[in-house]
């Protein structure tokens, strides 16, 4: 038996098109049923980009995206120099986090961080020696470098850039993607997801065998069910 952890916890999400709120809900009455007392924060945008102008900043990893792929040492290198854009957001309703146990932060996959969370994480005040813990929501399966690597491995440096204390992870795929004009990008992961993992990509999502399985988890390792 692990030793109990529940507390305070603040569950602070952004969400363009909804499917990272729903997880963010799931995970709030999910806590709640464990014992903890859950605090909400939805990061809003001051104003909303253009989705053409998103991807914009997000080009110069093409060309480099088959050695990011192939090569670890590439993606280190890539990792400690590529520029993370961010999105201005309105004032937080908890600007400082210092008084929570633990902290949830969760983000769409725009390649890396979604824009407005990479500005929350510049902005809040209180995550030096507070345990953070994030969660994801993305189109594809969870592929272990395109999708978990191109993350989490960021978020966890800024995180610890900040001096918190880097918690767990959680992926779910969302089975959207608002790119291009015929569900291009869904139809690739949804092959991808039968040939990488011989699954249906519905699988991996909140709805799906593996995605709830791994939420649940995720929340009895928060409680302390074992870590
Ligand atoms: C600019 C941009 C980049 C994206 N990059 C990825 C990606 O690298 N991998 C992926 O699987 N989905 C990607 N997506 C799809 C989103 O991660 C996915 O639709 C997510 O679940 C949306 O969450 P939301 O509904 O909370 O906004 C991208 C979406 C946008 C807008």
């Amino acid at each position: 038996m692990g030793r109990e952890r529940t507390g305070r916890i603040l569950i602070a999400h952004y969400s363009r098109s909804g499917h990272t709120a729903r997880l963010a809900d799931a995970l709030a009455r999910e806590l709640a049923a464990r014992g903890f007392e859950v605090a909400r924060e939805e990061i809003r945008v001051v104003r909303d980009w253009n989705k053409w102008l998103l991807p914009l900043p997000l080009l110069p990893l093409l060309p480099f995206l088959p050695l990011y792929l192939l090569s670890g040492a590439f993606r280190r290198l890539w990792h400690r120099h590529f520029h993370q854009p961010e999105q201005a957001i309105r004032a937080l309703r908890h600007s400082d986090v210092a008084g929570f146990d633990h902290v949830l932060i969760g983000t769409p996959k725009w390649l890396y961080l979604s824009f407005p969370v990479a500005r929350w994480l510049t902005l809040v005040r209180g995550l030096d020696g507070r345990r953070v813990s994030a969660f994801a929501t993305f189109c594809g399966p969870p592929l272990q470098v395109f999708e978990l690597e191109m993350l989490f491995v960021p978020l966890d440096a800024r995180l610890r850039a900040r001096g918190a204390e880097v918690g767990d992870h959680l992926a779910i795929s969302s089975d959207y993607h608002p790119y291009f004009f015929f569900g291009e990008m869904e139809a690739l992961f949804r092959w991808l997801s039968r040939r990488v993992f011989g699954r249906p990509l519905t699988d991996f999502t909140l709805d799906g065998e593996v995605g709830r399985a791994a939420l649940t988890a995720f929340c009895d390792r928060l409680a302390g069910g074992g870590d």
